[in-house]
């Protein structure tokens, strides 16, 4: 068994402690947070022992830990844990920060480093199987592709002061996911992006709406659109234009039951946000994670994953500030 501990006992620490605690090779030994209530309830609901990050990193016991605190911490504890000889599992973003984030270059980039970076959709069976179809190359070539990812409602306003911004808080998804499907790194970017969902976040200097076009070294091109309000749910779609054909990854629904009549036809809802939409793929991480623990596996996403979403996302806040299209460093 490898003893582990979360820190962040908030909305996505109470999903990956759950996890860790149903995995039968991972046994959730510690929590961490400052808020005493929800470190205690954590540590309530599964058994584990609330304790400090001096506890965690100086238990030998501890083969890693799971960052799932805010994002202005995961920089700090990743590299305090990678020093303590710890395997890291990181939620994203890497950092708020591009500059900041590639100062831990000779920490969590160094060959020695297990750290993980939880791009979760990377996990998730659907796109897994649309990202091994792009890559058989049975469609042909890639050319074009389109990712849609509209969250169902915007966050507490409260979250998206700290966030980071839309682009390093949310869409740091999409072109994580935009990297891995079109196998090479977007040279340039172009934004447009407004607040028009909810006057709030404008005035906290913040988008909710978005457009965005990426163009590779080879020429191609991928557009997202974000949005942080559909009032129809969680949409995730993603379609990938091929030489042969096209390929593409839908919504999952909450139920498979359909009504048809004379009037028409209605299906259920689109599942309503992350937590249900990728319980499956946190389960996978958790199992990667495993697997990382036990080193029978080299992280599958890892620091320079982080550091390239990370530049593409202050690319695109520059394009949207100059309406420029702007070049991407790396
Ligand atoms: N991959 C995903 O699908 C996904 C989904 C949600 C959130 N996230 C990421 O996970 C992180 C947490 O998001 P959330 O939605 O769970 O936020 P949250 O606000 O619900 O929880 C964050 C928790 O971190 C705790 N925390 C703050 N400082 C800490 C410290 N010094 N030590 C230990 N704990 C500390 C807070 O008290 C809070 O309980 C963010 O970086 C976010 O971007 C990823």
């Amino acid at each position: 068994m490898h003893g582990i501990a979360v820190l962040g006992a908030g909305r996505i620490g109470r999903i990956h402690a759950a996890n860790a605690m149903a995995h039968p090779l991972i046994s959730l030994k510690y929590v961490v947070d400052p808020i005493d209530a929800a470190a205690n309830e954590l540590a309530t609901t599964t058994g584990a022992t609330v304790a400090t990050l001096d506890q965690v990193f100086g238990d030998p016991t501890i083969g890693g830990v799971v960052v799932a605190s805010s994002t202005d911490t995961h920089l700090e504890f990743s590299m305090r844990a990678v020093d303590a000889g710890k395997a890291v599992f990181c939620e994203k973003p890497l950092d708020l920060d591009l500059a900041t984030a590639r100062s831990a270059a000779s920490s969590l980039g160094s060959g020695n480093a297990r750290f993980f970076l939880g791009f979760n959709r990377r996990f998730d069976s659907n796109f897994r199987g649309l990202h091994q179809q792009i890559h058989s190359g049975e469609m042909g070539a890639l050319e074009t592709l389109h990712i849609v990812s509209h969250d169902p409602a915007p966050p507490p306003i409260d979250y998206v002061k700290v966030s980071g911004g839309m682009f390093k808080d949310m869409t740091i998804h999409d072109f994580d996911m935009a990297r891995w499907l079109l196998g090479e790194d977007p040279v340039e970017v172009y934004s447009a992006a407004t607040s028009v969902v909810d006057p709030a976040i404008g005035e906290a200097g913040d988008v909710d709406t978005a457009k965005i076009i990426l163009r590779t070294g080879r020429g191609r091109i991928c557009v997202i659109s974000n949005s942080r309000r559909s009032g129809y749910g969680y949409d995730q779609r993603i379609e990938a234009f091929c030489s042969k054909g096209l390929l593409r990854a839908g919504n999952v629904l909450s139920s498979t039951v359909e009504a048809w009549g004379e009037s028409g036809s209605s299906s259920g809802p689109l599942q309503n946000f992350f937590l249900d939409r990728y319980a499956g793929a946190y389960r996978a991480e958790m199992d990667h994670f495993a697997e990382v623990l036990g080193g029978i596996s080299q992280p599958k996403i890892g620091y320079g994953d982080g550091i390239a979403a990370l530049a593409i996302a202050e690319a695109a806040m520059e394009s949207h500030r100059s309406s420029a299209v702007v070049e991407i460093r790396y």
